[in-house]
This record gives C-alpha cells, sequence and structure tokens, in this order.
C-alpha cells in the first residue's frame, strides 16, 4: 500500500491537472455515476477519490459524500480546491465508517492498484459500511484475463468483468449490471453496479 501512496505521492500535482477536474471525465461515465449518485440516500463515500473531482460535483448535485484517499498530498488538494466538501485521510481496507450507514459507495478506478489475491478486502469493506440496499459502483480496466500492467503512476490490474462481478458478489452484493467501452485512444473501460444484499456473507 505504501507503493501505491508513494507513487501518487509523488505524481499527485500532475495528476490533479490532468484528470482532476469534470472537464476530464467521458461523458457516459459522468451519466452513469450521475445516474448512480440520483438514486443514493446519503450518506455516501467517494472511497479512492483522488483529488476530489467526483466528491466535489457529486455533493454540489445534492449528495451527502466525503472522499476518502491513501494519499495526504490528494486530500489537502482536494481540501484546498473543494473547502465545502469533506476530504478524509484513509484506506479502503479499513474504512473509518460505521457498519451498515452508508447509503452508497463510489470506487471509481481506485481499487486498480489492489493485486488480485487482496481485492476481497476493501470489497468486504465497502459491504459491510454500506446499509442493506446500498449500491456500490466501480469502474475499473477491462481486459480478457486478470493481469497487471505498467500504469503510468504504478502497478495496476485489468480484470475480465464477469470475474470481478463474481468478487463483487463474493462479498455480499447482487450485481445490478456491468458496462463495458473500447475506444481507439483509451484502455478498454469497465463498470459495475451493485446492490448490497440483505445479509452479508
Ligand atoms: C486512478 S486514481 C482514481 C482517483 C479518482 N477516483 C478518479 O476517478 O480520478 C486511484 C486513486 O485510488 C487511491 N487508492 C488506491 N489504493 C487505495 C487504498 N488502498 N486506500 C485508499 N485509496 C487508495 C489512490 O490514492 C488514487 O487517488
Amino acid at each position: 500500500m505504501s507503493t501505491v501512496r508513494d507513487a501518487y505521492a509523488r505524481r499527485s500535482a500532475e495528476y490533479a491537472k490532468l484528470l482532476g477536474t469534470m472537464a476530464s471525465v467521458h461523458p457516459s461515465d459522468r451519466q452513469l455515476v450521475t445516474s448512480w449518485a440520483d438514486r443514493i440516500i446519503g450518506p455516501a463515500l467517494d472511497a479512492g477519490c483522488g483529488p476530489g473531482h467526483w466528491t466535489a460535483y457529486l455533493a454540489s448535485r445534492g449528495l451527502d459524500i466525503r472522499g476518502v484517499d491513501l494519499v495526504p498530498e490528494f486530500v489537502a488538494y482536494a481540501r484546498a480546491e473543494h473547502p465545502e466538501t469533506r476530504f478524509d485521510l484513509g484506506s479502503l481496507d479499513t474504512l473509518d465508517a460505521e457498519t451498515g450507514t452508508e447509503g452508497g459507495v463510489l470506487a471509481w478506478y481506485s481499487l486498480i492498484h489492489h493485486r488480485p489475491d487482496t481485492i476481497e478486502t476493501p470489497l468486504a469493506e465497502f459491504g459491510r459500511v454500506l446499509r442493506p440496499g446500498g449500491e456500490l459502483l466501480i469502474g475499473c480496466f477491462e481486459g480478457p484475463s486478470v493481469e497487471s500492467f505498467d500504469h503510468a503512476v504504478v502497478t495496476a490490474y485489468r480484470w475480465p468483468l464477469m470475474e470481478l462481478a463474481e468478487q463483487v458478489r463474493r462479498a455480499g452484493f447482487e450485481v445490478i449490471e456491468t458496462h463495458t467501452r473500447t475506444s481507439l485512444d483509451q484502455r478498454p473501460h469497465g463498470a459495475i453496479l451493485a446492490r448490497r444484499a440483505d445479509t452479508v456473507r
């Protein structure tokens, strides 16, 4: 985890400049995340919020949401850019939130650095903090097999969406829908929308 934190810390300003505004977001991602948010009764978490643009955007639409991230530089940046929104330093593996209290968790490209054999930890944690019926939305890199690649910041993983969806299901969620998008200029993208089951296994 410290490798991921240190790698993002070194490039946080660059990342924020390039990807830290809603202008950098693909229109169909904005639509998917917005429609998720419009169904959520807060509180909600932007888990792995980075520079905090999603958190602030969703808060500006009326969602009671806070951002959580591992990287102090991102949390400081997000607080300075979006002083009206709450941002906390924290880990996806041990969220500072009461059990069964959250209406939604957004994990937009924040699980991409978890090794496949460790991803059950944050998924279980999302299941713990969500209320029954609460919704999880994941954005990720999609690919034909689970494999690592040299992401611009630090090693990341791509997943066949059905394999990641199976991990989500095992963590106590009902998978509602999956989305994929391919284009010539970007890595294949995936998204998984899931609802926390009544009882977490
Ligand atoms: C690719 S960035 C995505 C940031 C933001 N969600 C977005 O869509 O721009 C991945 C983010 O996940 C955060 N992250 C990765 N592993 C984490 C962990 N174990 N706990 C908390 N945050 C984590 C990183 O610090 C980084 O901000």
